[in-house]
């Protein structure tokens, strides 16, 4: 989530006696805003306006906790932790579906509902992403969100309350006059992006890994202390109602009708015949590795309500909806191997050699198993059968082992001593669960960071990518990043597939990298932690030099969006005297390590202000990066001021309000055209 508090903010002094409503009326103003913001996502302010408002509004609760009530947006951090769940009974049971695994089943069940409807009523059927996430039902009372609930066994679920109550996209009060007593059903789920972040955390904290998002996101629901709830970045979509549903005649008018009382209900389409339905589907299956969260299927159901009663419901689930599931991306293998890669930061990760397997349309042979421990606490052998799981572009990892099919044969494995690639002991701190190889000259860590050096968001060396970096190495010329700068047109001639006119252009284009200012420079060192837009972050407070003289970690979390991991990892890295050595080495070459008072002097964006929006081929923070490295700046909403808008697919109301203000419309190529002019 964008939205920080801020510092203290300075405010009039208020009367005594208009305390009580202007708390009410920040709250008003405060609520509707996350509505804009978590929930139709699109803000009206800023970050820095809405902070202000929070702020205040908390200023005034903490001096007056008189007039603090549980439904203050700012009472969302979560209560106190529970010894356990209480058992709620579902008024109404919250039914499964059919499934389909086969698209000529869709036919199958069309000709069903038809046939069970008679000649003369035909079907207008909705059809719905299926989101993998937990079921859970919220129920609201006069408009006040009273109690959520897990599916359980459909009849009966567990009390959630205060875990939903920290989930930003459920709505404390609803809008709009609904029925007294409302019951939204849907899935609470985890975007793939904030998975990815979270089991990165949790790595770091040395916490085990959740398999897939739909794990995050109940394990985060089913949390006893409810702080660590509102950590979690759950969202929800709403799809259904239970208790209430009685009031409307269509599915999708219920869909409409939340949306309504501002509830974030699921994006549907109507179909007037099975054919449609399965072009949908199809259509979906293609998206499916493309969209922001995990999807296994599209749900169809039966539009009329009137229908949906004459059709009625069998054992768990209604006749009148089925699901259409994807293969699934989990698969069975054997695990042959097991081996210990080395990455750029010393890192040592044992990583599966499978016999390959599909899943899901792609063909897997090797898969993370993350650390030691992750091995020890699932109880992996080498030569054990094993579940593996992919989602999105996350690296396919090991989940479990099938211990019931065992012959003896599997042994265990054990993390090396030694850095399997430079022979040098290896160390693994308290406390933490990563093994890593600690010699900053190992060549692992040397290659690697050479190919990081030269990539495109880095020093951006164009012509030294990833082969001929490994080539260069291989024979010696260059053993690290600072070595580069010390090639010679002559010693590339000789090469295979060199001439005097390449060489001379990749000598130009190293010498051309020079130019490129610190915070690059700082991001493309590779230390632990230091991203593109961290790196941009820190370069803007201190220079090299700063950094070389020593700096103290509360010097680094002054700064906004620097965290203590990040600031201990730069501290660490500018004290070993191997990494002092290469930064002098670059110094001396004319590298920049001036800090970079202004943000980037140049580049094709400098002072253009940036919106991105929808669904894009890669993380956003991967265009966040390129912009920033650009001289862009990231901003969340679209205004008058915006100069461009780089939209995905399904970018929604801030594609329109860029349309309607005229403000330049981007897509991916076309982002990339702007930052190579
Ligand atoms: S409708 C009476 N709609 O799938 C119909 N379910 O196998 C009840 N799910 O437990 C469910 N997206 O967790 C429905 N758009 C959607 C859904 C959806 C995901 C899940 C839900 C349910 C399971 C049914």
């Amino acid at each position: 989530m964008g939205r920080r508090a801020a510092a203290r903010i300075i405010r009039p002094v208020v009367e005594e006696t208009d305390i009580r409503e202007r708390i009410e009326g920040l709250r008003e103003r405060v609520r509707y805003h996350n509505r804009r913001y978590y929930i139709e996502d699109a803000p009206e302010i800023s970050d820095a306006e809405y902070d202000a408002l929070y702020n205040e509004l908390e200023t005034l609760e903490g001096e007056h906790p008189e007039l603090l009530t549980p439904d203050s947006p700012t009472q969302r951090v979560g209560g106190e932790p529970i010894e356990g769940f209480v058992e709620v009974r579902h008024a109404v049971p919250m039914l499964s579906l059919a499934n389909a695994r086969k698209l000529d089943e869709l036919r199958e069940w069309d000709a069903r509902v038809r046939r069970l409807l008679g000649d003369d009523e035909s079907p207008r059927y909705v059809t719905e992403r299926k989101i993998d996430g937990l079921a859970v039902s919220l129920r609201y009372e006069n408009g006040r969100f009273v109690r959520g609930a897990t599916r359980g066994n459909g009849a009966v679920g567990e009390d959630v309350t205060q875990n939903l109550g920290t989930v930003r996209s459920i709505p404390e009060r609803l809008d709009d006059g609904p029925p007294e007593v409302l019951e939204p059903r849907g899935e609470v789920y985890m975007t793939l992006e904030d998975f990815e972040r979270l089991n990165r955390r949790q790595e770091e904290e040395g916490k085990p890994p959740f398999a897939n998002p739909r794990n995050a996101a109940a394990g985060s629901i089913r949390q006893l202390d409810p702080k660590i709830t509102a950590r979690r970045p759950l969202k929800i979509y709403l799809y259904g109602i239970g208790e209430g549903a009685g009031d409307f005649e269509s599915h999708s008018g219920m869909l409409d009708a939340l949306k309504g009382y501002g509830l974030r209900s699921n994006p549907y389409r109507l179909h007037e015949s099975i054919e449609s339905v399965i072009e949908e589907c199809e259509e979906a299956a293609r998206q499916r590795e493309s969209l922001p969260y995990q999807i296994d299927g599209v749900v169809v159901k039966v539009d009329s309500r009137d229908q949906q009663l004459a059709l009625g419901s069998v054992a768990k689930a209604p006749r009148w909806a089925i699901a259409y599931k994807f293969e699934p991306l989990a698969g069975r293998t054997k695990l042959l191997d097991i081996i210990v890669n080395v990455g750029r930061t010393g890192a040592l990760t044992p990583q599966a050699v499978l016999e390959p397997v599909n899943v899901g349309g792609v063909v897997i042979s090797r898969a993370t198993l993350h650390n030691e421990d992750y091995v020890k606490e699932k109880g992996i052998l080498v030569g054990d059968k094993v579940v593996i799981e992919r989602a999105g572009d996350v690296i396919p990892q090991v989940v479990k082992a099938v211990t019931e099919e065992r012959d003896g044969t599997e042994r265990e494995f054990t993390m090396p001593t030694h850095c399997p690639v430079c022979g040098e002991p290896v160390s693994r701190p308290a406390g933490e669960a990563v093994t890593r190889c600690v010699n900053a000259r190992c060549p692992a860590q040397a290659l690697e960071h050479i190919i990081h050096w030269a990539s495109k968001t880095a020093m951006d060396i164009d012509g030294l990518g990833e082969k001929l970096a490994t080539r260069l190495f291989d024979l010696g010329l260059i053993k690290d990043v600072a070595e580069v700068y010390d090639l010679k047109a002559e010693q590339l001639v000789p090469l295979e597939g060199f001439g005097e006119k390449s060489a001379e252009n990749l000598i130009r284009a190293i010498e051309r990298s020079k130019d490129q200012p610190f915070p690059r420079v700082l991001y493309a060192l590779g230390i632990r932690h230091v991203g593109a837009v961290t790196a941009g972050l820190i370069a803007g407070r201190f220079s090299g030099s700063d950094l070389m003289r020593g700096v103290a970690v509360e010097q680094l979390t002054e700064i906004a969006g620097v965290g203590e991991v990040v600031a201990r990892a730069v501290i660490e890295y500018f004290g070993l005297e191997d990494n002092r050595d290469l930064i002098r080495r670059l110094i001396q070459r004319g590298l920049d390590f001036e800090r970079d008072a202004t943000g980037p002097a140049e580049g094709p964006l400098v002072g253009k202000r940036v919106v991105i929006t929808g669904t894009l081929g890669r993380p956003r923070g991967y265009f966040v990066g390129r912009l920033e490295a650009a001289g862009g700046t990231f901003t969340s909403s679209v205004s008058k001021n915006t100069d461009y808008v780089l939209a995905g697919e399904e970018a929604g109301s801030k594609l329109e309000k860029a349309k309607a203000l005229g403000v330049p419309i981007l897509d991916e190529a076309g982002f990339e055209e702007l930052l190579s002019s």
